[in-house]
């Protein structure tokens, strides 16, 4: 189907067709190398004006400087990137894209499709805010950056890659649906892992708010053994055992948590990948249909080579899932050690505790707290284990239907 450049409502918008994805390769400057008909047409210049011309040229100022400075980031890194761009054809119009910038043999190959998921509407009124702000503020690259960064995060991502992954995820389920197609499947896992690891991140959260409220019981068992003098040794005792443990808690806490946020950033990088793999197999498919003339024989081999090493890495990304998601199990089974002693000391608390009559209240409140720290903790780690037995299980699966359909 041919780009139809016609106008919908609104009259400087230009519209194409959901089955036309376009694709531009540039040096590592970003200066365009090729592109195929789809962007020549839509951005309505002539080949001259495109090629080995800096991709600004159909920027528009309605795409703020803060995403372009994460693009760049991310690409420079050697790491994939997507992003909502708002373009400016060379009448003036302009077109939305939801656009995949990957690294490529001697530089840059981004792939585009038309974007209409509600995702698309939130970040057109994101994304004019803070172009309006930038212009108003003279913001810097890297402040417009931040403060995207903020207001993803204000609308629910945890950070970039889980928005862009659940971006093109939408956008893609948007677009077969408007093709009339079947929903891509992994997209469906993809959600449901995504869920899962949002799940974990709370429950890790729970535990870690729990000790944190949790630690100045230590000391105030110490202050009462000092209290109750002699009668108090026993009771010194076990709140510097108590002490110990808590300090051992606190540390790996900390690779807990880390494990935590790595099952959910490797799910993130799995979905992104999956989907980018799909869109590049569709662009080489049309550009295969197309391609004609110099230097098309090159182009489809570079697209075939960047589609083979994506379908790759979405493959390492769900055996990474399913590694990370069994690291995250050994840092419970130590969580759960950690407790497990925690009760032994309680419970000797509670023996010791019994034999003074003096501050029984106290005692008693302080010992209900431990209590409290375990039940939330047992709970949560109760619940972390299901959810990432889930997590690998449907890590696997997924992982054979991909090797099926390859
Ligand atoms: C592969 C690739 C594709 C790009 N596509 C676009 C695009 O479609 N529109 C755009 O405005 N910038 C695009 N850029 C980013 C531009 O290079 C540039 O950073 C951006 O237009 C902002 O320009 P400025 O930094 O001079 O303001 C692309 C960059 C690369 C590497």
């Amino acid at each position: 189907m041919s780009a139809r450049a016609g106008s919908n409502s609104d009259a400087s918008e230009i519209v194409f067709g959901f089955d036309e994805l376009f694709f531009s390769r540039t040096d590592s400057s970003g200066i365009i190398q090729f592109g195929n008909s789809v962007f020549q047409r839509v951005s309505i210049y002539e080949w001259d004006e495109l090629l080995q011309k800096p991709h600004k040229v159909i920027r528009h100022p309605d795409t703020p400087r803060g995403a372009f400075r994460l693009l760049w980031d991310s690409i420079k890194a050697g790491a994939p990137f997507g992003a909502y761009v708002k373009n400016r054809a060379k009448d003036g119009r302009f077109y939305w894209v939801f656009a995949i910038v990957t690294p490529v043999e001697g530089g840059y190959l981004s792939v585009r499709l038309r974007p209409s998921s509600d995702l698309l509407a939130v970040l057109k009124t994101e994304y004019s805010a803070l172009a309006e702000r930038e212009r108003r503020e003279n913001l810097a690259p890297v402040d417009s950056a931040a403060l995207l960064l903020d207001r993803l995060h204000a609308l629910g991502f945890r950070d970039y890659q889980s928005f862009m992954a659940t971006a093109l995820g939408r956008e893609l389920s948007a677009l077969d649906a408007h093709l009339g197609r079947p929903r891509y499947k992994p997209i469906e896992f993809f959600q449901r892992l995504q869920e899962a690891a949002q799940t974990l991140l709370i429950q890790a959260e729970i535990i870690a708010d729990a000790h944190i409220n949790n630690e100045n019981v230590p000391l105030n068992f110490r202050v009462l053994a000092a209290q109750l003098g002699q009668e108090g040794a026993a009771i010194g005792v076990i709140s510097a055992n108590y002490a110990l443990l808590t300090a051992e808690i606190q540390t790996i806490l900390e690779s807990f948590t880390t494990a935590a946020k790595d099952v959910f950033q490797t799910i993130n990088e799995g979905y992104f990948l999956a989907c980018t793999a799909r869109v590049q197999q569709e662009v080489l498919v049309l550009f295969q249909a197309e391609s004609a003339g110099a230097g098309a024989a090159h182009e489809t081999s570079l697209l075939s080579h960047q589609r083979a090493l994506y379908t790759a890495k979405a493959e390492a990304g769900l055996r990474d899932i399913t590694r990370k998601a069994k690291h995250f199990r050994q840092a419970c089974l130590d969580m759960e050690r950690l407790t497990a002693a925690l009760e032994v000391t309680r419970v000797m608390g509670k023996v010791e505790c019994a034999r003074h009559r003096v501050a029984q209240d106290r005692m008693d409140e302080l010992l209900a707290r431990l209590q409290d720290f375990q039940n939330t903790t047992a709970a949560a780690l109760r619940k972390l284990d299901e959810i990432n037995q889930h997590i690998a299980s449907e890590a696997s699966e997924l992982l054979a239907q991909a090797k099926d359909a390859a």
